[in-house]
Formats: C-alpha cells, structure tokens, sequence
C-alpha cells in the first residue's frame, strides 16, 4: 500500500481520537460520506470560515455577505439546470457490486498515463542534465508524444459522447481501454446511467398543500436569487460581490474519502458581478488572488496548482480549479468559473423579474456578467488538517506528532497549565486563564505530567503552553513554550496578552 493511503488513515484517525472529526450518528455505525466535527475541529473550521470571510468581505469595500436558507423554490433549480443536468454518470461492476463513476474511472485511467510521461520526462531530466529541453522532448520524443496523443484522444471521445448524452459510447470506451474494476479486477459492467445528485424532500404538512424542495446542492444559487435585493439595499455598484458561506448537499456516488467527498458539506462561495466583457480581466484577478489567499495560509506552493478546464459546462467561459496535493493526490479545493449571464438570465426568464443593473454613467441597462470563486470549507480543513500533521523524532528518542496549524487558525491559542494541582498554582493559573479567555480560546489543564500535557497540546495545534510554577508566586513569571520549537521563555504575567497578540500577527 502506497505510504500516502497510510497518512491518509492516520490523519483520519487522529482527527476522531484528538477531537476534530467524527463519523457522523457513529453509534449506530455511522452514515456514509457524513462526518460530525468535535471540540477541537469546531473551532478549526470556525477559524478557517472567519478567514475566509475576513480576507473576502472584510478586505473588500465593494463585497458584502449574505446567509440565504438552504431550502429555495423549487423553479430555482429547474432555471440554474440543476434539475435536468446536475448528474453525475455512473457505472456498476456486476461482480463486485461496487458503484463507480464513469468520469472517475476514464479519469483515473488517463491519469496512469500521464504518471507513465512524467516518469519518462524526469529520467530524461537526469539523463541530460542542463541541457534539457522539455518542451522539444514532449515534441518529438515518439513515447511521450503516442502518450500524449492517446490522452487527447481518449479525452476528446469521452467529452464527445457525454456531450451529446451518448452513454453507450461511454461504456464502449471504458471497455475498449480495458478498464476493470479495482476491487473484482472484471470488466462485467452495467450499462452507464445519469444519476442527479439533488436530495429532494416534501415541505408542507398537509398532504395535498406538500411541494417537492430540494436540499441546496450549491450555495450560488441563493446570491443569485438575491441580487436585486442586494443591490438595491446595500447600493452596491457594478463590479461587486455577494459572497456567502452555508451548506450544501449532494448525494454523490462515490463517497468514500473521508471530508474530501460529503454528502453534506459547507461551501465558501463569492459571486462577482461585472460589466460583460469585462470578465475575463476579473477571472484572472480572481484566479490570482485566491492563489494568493491560499498561499497566505503558510502551506508551499509547490503544494497547489492550477487546472484549467478543457471543458467547460454549459454556462462558462473560462473555468479553472486550484488543486491542493492531498495524501490522495493532486485534488481540487476550489472552482473559479467566468459563469456569463446565464444564471441571472435563467432566474429572469423563468421568474419574469428583470435582473439587471442600470448603468448611469452610459445610460444603459444590462444583464451583468460573473465571476465566481467557491471553496470547499471541509476540503480546506483538510488540507490544513494534512499539511499540519507530522510525526516528530525527538532528541530524547522519544516521538512526538505534532498539528502545526497556523497559530491563526489553530483551535486553541493558549493552554493554561499549573505545574502540580496544589501549592496555590490552581489558583494563580485559573486567574491567568480569566484575564486571556475573552480575547483568545484558551484551555485548562491541571491533570497528568507536564510532559504528558504538553504532548497532547502538540497534538491538536495549540501554539502556546503558559505553565505556572512555584516560583511563579514569587516573582509573577510563567513558562511560555512554543510549539514548534518547543523553546521556553520565562515571562512576566502582565505581558502574555501583549505576546500572544504580537505572535499571532506574525502567525
Ligand atoms: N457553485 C459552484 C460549485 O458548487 P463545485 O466545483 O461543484 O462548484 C465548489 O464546488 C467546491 O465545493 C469544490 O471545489 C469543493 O471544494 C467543494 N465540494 C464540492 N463537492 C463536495 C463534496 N461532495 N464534499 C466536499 N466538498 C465538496
């Protein structure tokens, strides 16, 4: 098994013995692809959601928040296409019983040969040294360009047929390029069939007064439906945003890694409407800047990338993802889309209300273009959750694994530690806690060795352990110790609040 799957397990495991993730209802043996977060995990995601919101509304004078219901009229979804297009196709293998998506499998499948190109490009790296030139190598090298070459066709066929909701070319492809299933290792498959992935519910009491409701499987749709009123309240000007976080809920098909695919998640979404035309000055300034936003959370950049759609769906004219590398590889976090008028335009056309902005200055009315940026908040828990987890050999030969979050977003920022449960100590760090509680999320521990507290601090992020000892009650000085340093300072009470506020700035 490849060493990634096995970080993956131990992240995932970590995250539910150290409080931050749960299978959800897990007394009853859990329900697929939804997840409960704990004490710790809370307020990680808690953090991450006001980082977000801070850095997108706060910091933009022209971008304002809303928090729409989750449930919306169900035309919403007929107009944004939701109804007759949110499918995903899937596939079945009669052997093994499992439940595939066909996209999933050609995906995976093309994957493996692009994994065969870039090996044979490295080996050429070190075969030839400075003098490489990779872009005449995938030119003219016949194994890479056959490769490359059966990417595109296999891409270009695939595209094809599903464009034109031609299944059964999709299950000729996947049987043509020998794809099986990697649990039986059969290519006894079903036919391939477009499930919707909309959880659908009846709202009313009465029988005959019920109406069928969907479960928001986007939260866009309700900036969308809102523009006017936003517009209209917060007079806003051409180019703005609407910018929400929620819940959404889909029922995917294949759901089976961990808060990387729910069922039940929480988007981080921005609609930024601009004047058409303009939009594909403001994709890329958004493509930037969410980059830019990422980056910002200390994580490498050798650790994101982008992927440009090569095909777009039907309402976009430029889409790209940033990917995150996930313990299960290079995976998208979040969705810039140039997605034009169609969505206003749908909402005026099946509403009958006009949704547009008048433009003073030229007199004239239109329909705004949008850009839009939508970030997974579990997604990027995890990649925070994943980036931050390692295991530490220490000098002492004992071992040590370690969250190191940001200190910004980490769950707790101080722990308050009196050295023994007498002596006073209690009482004197109960006092340090009062004086730090309102401002940080602060955490009491008096139980066990220091050491033993130390390390479980280590293990859910919190930056700083402030330790009370005897000599504190003599001179008013505690042990601050860092992290990751495992550095410690001796400092006087009335400065902690100063350093931590100090630290956390840098942080
Ligand atoms: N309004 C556009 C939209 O919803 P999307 O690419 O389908 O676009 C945006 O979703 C983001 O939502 C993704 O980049 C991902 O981070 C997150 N997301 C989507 N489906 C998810 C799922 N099943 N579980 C967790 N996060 C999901």
């Amino acid at each position: 098994m490849a060493t990634n799957e096995d970080l993956f397990k131990k992240i995932i495991s970590h995250a539910k013995e150290y409080g931050f993730v749960f299978p959800s209802s897990e007394i009853y043996d859990g329900l697929s692809a939804v997840y409960d977060y704990g004490p710790f995990g809370v307020e990680l995601k808690n953090n991450i959601r006001e980082y977000w919101w801070k850095s997108m509304v706060q910091h933009h004078e022209n971008i304002v928040g809303i928090d729409a219901a989750i449930f919306m009229h169900p035309t919403v979804w007929k107009a944004s296409g939701h109804v007759d297009a949110f499918s995903d196709p899937m596939i079945d293998n009669k052997d093994s019983k499992k439940r595939y998506r066909a996209d999933v499998l050609i995906e995976d499948y093309l994957q493996k040969i692009e994994d065969k190109v870039a090996k044979e490009i490295d080996k050429a790296k070190q075969r030839f040294g400075e003098t490489f030139d990779e872009k005449m190598y995938r030119e003219t090298n016949p194994r890479v360009l056959e490769n490359l070459n059966k990417i595109d066709t296999v891409k270009k066929r695939f595209y094809d047929s599903l464009g034109k909701n031609d299944l059964a070319d999709v299950k000729l492809l996947i049987e043509e390029l020998g794809i099986v299933c990697p649990v039986s290792g059969t290519k006894n498959w079903t036919d391939v069939r477009q499930f919707n992935l909309m959880f659908s519910t009846q709202m009313g009491s009465v029988n005959e007064d019920t109406s069928m409701v969907y479960l928001r499987p986007e939260t866009a749709q309700g900036i969308f439906v809102n523009f006017l009123n936003v517009m209209k309240s917060a007079r806003m000007k051409i180019p703005f945003g609407i910018a929400q976080t929620g819940k959404a809920f889909r029922n995917e098909i294949v759901a089976r890694q961990f808060l990387f695919r729910m069922r039940e998640f929480e988007q981080m979404e921005m609609q930024y409407f601009v004047k058409p035309g303009e939009e594909m000055e403001w994709y890329n300034y958004w493509k930037e800047e969410r980059m830019k936003w990422h980056l910002s959370l200390g994580i490498p950049a050798s650790k994101y990338r982008f992927h440009d759609h090569d095909k777009l769906a039907h309402y976009a004219n430029a889409a790209a993802d940033i990917e995150f590398e996930f313990p299960i590889g290079f995976k998208e976090i979040e969705g810039i889309h140039s997605r034009t008028d169609f969505d206003l335009g749908a909402h005026q056309k099946f509403s009958g209300k006009k949704l547009q902005y008048f433009d003073q200055e030229n007199n004239e009315g239109y329909v705004p273009y949008v850009i839009e940026t939508s970030i997974g908040l579990d997604r990027t828990f995890l990649a925070i959750l994943s980036h931050a987890y390692r295991e530490e050999k220490l000098d002492d030969g004992s071992e040590r694994v370690v969250l190191g979050i940001p200190a910004r977003l980490a769950p707790i920022k101080v722990a308050i530690l009196p050295l023994i449960k007498k002596d006073g100590l209690p009482g004197k760090a109960r006092m340090i806690m009062d004086n730090l509680m309102d401002e940080f999320r602060c955490f009491y521990e008096e139980k066990d060795t220091i050491g033993r507290r130390y390390r479980r601090m280590d293990a859910i992020g919190t930056p700083w352990c402030i330790t009370i000892d005897h000599q504190t009650l003599q001179d008013d000085m505690v042990t601050i110790r860092d992290r990751d340093t495992m550095l410690q300072e001796r400092i006087f009470i009335d400065k902690i609040d100063g350093i931590v506020r100090e630290k956390l700035k840098n942080n």
